[in-house]
């Protein structure tokens, strides 16, 4: 994980360097710091534990230069402290770098090159830097060859941004594995783990693919790999808006981003619908899917969750089984794969290092995968054969919530285009346009409660260390997702349970005042066998609440929410429970963007 950002050229560094980092934070925010020069030669480095206002503050006035690099931490290799945090330096202080990433062989670099050096901190990040010291101080290489030398020994992922005390006007680019990209400007030049972060400076973008090399000054970006052998690279334009990144009047992201689904749904019918109005999605997409005998859908945590629950829909209007994988787990070897399999990756993000694994698997055995990300141009999206976009706007709560949802419904786009190419009459007959209208109604009314569930969490949840969420079928994939969002954030340990299976032996967690809360869509049978489980577990002293779609909802059930389509009803439930994750966290007084431990994008394995 971690977020880099470097500048060099004609701009305040220091500014656009915590201006940059600020917006990365989501990658990580253990700790930060940056690394400022000029061509005067003076440099300052500055690293503090904590957030971003924590260097900030640190930083203060003096700090000044026109070119740098900085960096924010989700620890690896040791704990948040200010020696493991990144810029990195040589033992002379001359060379400075900044890595996301995991250096696998960062023990056996160290015993083999510098067996004689003094380490401050215990980060692979450090050797690194190291290495690169010696062999231009040691043997005398020019920085280039130098950082082309290390780069042939250090194995596993990196983004490293690298330069020289000395020489104030360049900046050394190298990647594997872990995201990073150029940005252009006039009379200075960035890079950066992301777009996003940039977008105040530049909408003017070049891609670094694995095993290249980049030297950037002001005036160029100069795209080699590690033979030297030069590359020429066309830059892009993004259409990134800035408004996007935006909290406006919101406490939290986290709220904006729920509040946010019913236009990502909206907008999701105009993206996926032609001028008539029928459902349209890239022909040779289509004729992936419909070419292949089983569908494999990779993805980790509530992306995962979302494929969860897609599945339905995708095999009764694909007419093709699908097969759900862990994505850290199916990096380790694929089980048997049938003789025509579509890989769909599933990842808000496009970077999870995870799902990654699997899909450079998936290349190398030539097999057609899908990205469905919320990130153009990421990762995923670029080593994947075909690409379709979420479309749902920036999400930056740590906390999954829009993009989950419109996970779903790209899929339910994509099931409904590929089952009326083959006329499947399951299709034809789903409306799938109104459908998706009605699911944006059901998610504005269920908006509209926002007190009623604060109140009711206020109720449930103060004390409580632990909570169950239970549901049947579909609402059995929706408990999984909401109690993942209650315990990220709330850290309530909360596990999601088929409502069925808690008698074999769960049940047994059960005790005075336990929160359990049973999620029950509209199935007459499944709502019957479901409010059974719960009285079972309010038998053994449970508090429980019921979230329930209008057919089968009874007075006394706590949250009611309109009826909508069965394939689509993980989408209007699991915004109740996301509400509910969100106000748990707030009465603790913790931060609901930023829970401990994590970053939006996950890209160390
Ligand atoms: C939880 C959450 C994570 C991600 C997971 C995969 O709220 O966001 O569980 O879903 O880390 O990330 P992506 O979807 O970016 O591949």
């Amino acid at each position: 994980m971690c977020g880099i950002v470097g500048v060099v050229g004609n701009r305040n560094a220091t500014d656009i360097l915590l201006q940059g980092l600020e917006k990365l934070e989501y990658r990580g925010y253990d700790s930060a710091g940056i690394f400022v020069t000029d061509a005067s030669g003076k440099t300052n480095l500055v690293k503090s534990v904590g957030r971003i206002a924590d260097l900030e503050a640190k930083t203060g006035d003096n700090v000044t230069g026109t070119a740098g690099i900085g960096h924010t931490r989700w620890a690896t290799h040791g704990k948040p402290t200010e020696d493991n945090a990144h810029p990195h330096t040589s033992t002379s202080g001359r060379f400075v770098l900044v890595h996301n990433g995991v250096i696998e062989n960062f023990s056996e670099i160290r015993e083999e090159y510098l067996a004689n050096d003094t380490f401050k901190g215990q980060t692979d990040t450090e050797v690194a830097v190291h290495l690169i010291a010696k062999f231009a101080e040691e043997d005398g290489l020019s920085v280039l060859e130098a950082f082309k030398k290390a780069l042939s020994i250090i194995e596993g992922s990196y983004a490293f941004a690298l330069m020289d005390a000395e020489d104030a006007d360049v900046i050394y680019v190298a990647k594997n594995k872990s995201p990073l990209l150029i940005g252009l400007g006039k009379g200075y030049n960035m890079v950066c783990s992301d777009a996003m972060a940039m977008i105040r400076e530049t909408s003017e973008f070049m891609e670094i693919h694995d095993k290249e090399l980049v030297i950037l000054t002001k005036d160029k970006a100069e795209v080699m790999d590690y033979e030297g052998n030069k590359i020429e690279r066309q830059s892009y334009t993004a259409e990134l808006d800035l408004s996007d990144i935006g909290k406006g009047t919101y406490p939290y992201y986290m709220l904006k981003e729920i509040d946010e689904q019913p236009s990502v749904m909206r907008k999701l019918v105009s993206t996926y619908t032609d001028q008539e109005g029928k459902v349209t999605v890239a022909t040779d997409i289509v004729k992936a899917v419909q070419a292949a005998d089983r569908i494999y859908i990779i993805a980790a945590g509530t992306s995962l969750h979302a494929g969860y629950a897609s599945k339905q829909i995708l095999e009764e209007l694909t007419n093709t089984p699908v097969e759900l994988g862990l994505a850290s787990e199916w990096g380790y070897g694929m089980p048997l794969l049938s003789e025509k399999p579509l890989f769909i990756f599933l990842s808000q993000s496009g970077e999870t290092a995870d799902s990654r694994q699997v899909l450079v698997k998936v290349n190398e055995l030539g097999h057609p995968s899908l990205t469905v990300t919320n990130v153009p141009g990421s990762t995923l999206s670029r080593e994947a054969t075909y690409t379709m976009l979420i479309g749902a706007g920036p999400e930056i709560s740590v906390a999954s919530t829009k993009a989950y949802t419109g996970q779903i419904a790209t899929l339910a786009f994509l099931a409904k285009a590929v089952g009326d190419a083959d006329q499947n009459p399951k299709a034809l007959d789903f409306d799938l346009v109104k459908e998706i209208s009605l699911v944006a109604q059901s998610i504005e009314s269920t908006l509209s409660e926002k007190e009623m569930i604060s109140d009711l969490v206020a109720k449930l949840l103060p004390e409580a260390r632990n909570a169950f969420y239970i549901g049947r079928k579909q609402d059995y994939f929706v408990s999984m997702e909401a109690s993942l969002k209650l315990k990220e954030i709330s850290y309530i340990q909360c596990e999601g349970f088929a409502a069925g299976e808690l008698k074999h032996g769960t049940i047994s967690l059960i005790e005075n005042g336990t929160p359990v809360i049973a999620l029950i869509s509209n199935n007459e049978e499944v709502a019957a066998h479901t409010r059974g489980n719960v009285m079972e577990t309010v038998a053994r002293g449970a508090s429980a609440i019921t979230i329930v779609e209008e057919a089968v909802a009874r007075e006394d059930d706590d949250i009611v929410i309109n009826n909508v389509h069965p394939y689509l009803s993980a989408i209007s439930m699991v915004v109740p429970t996301q509400l509910i994750a969100y106000y748990a966290t707030v009465q603790r007084g913790l931060d609901v963007d930023k829970p401990r431990n994590l970053a939006k994008a996950v890209t160390v394995e």
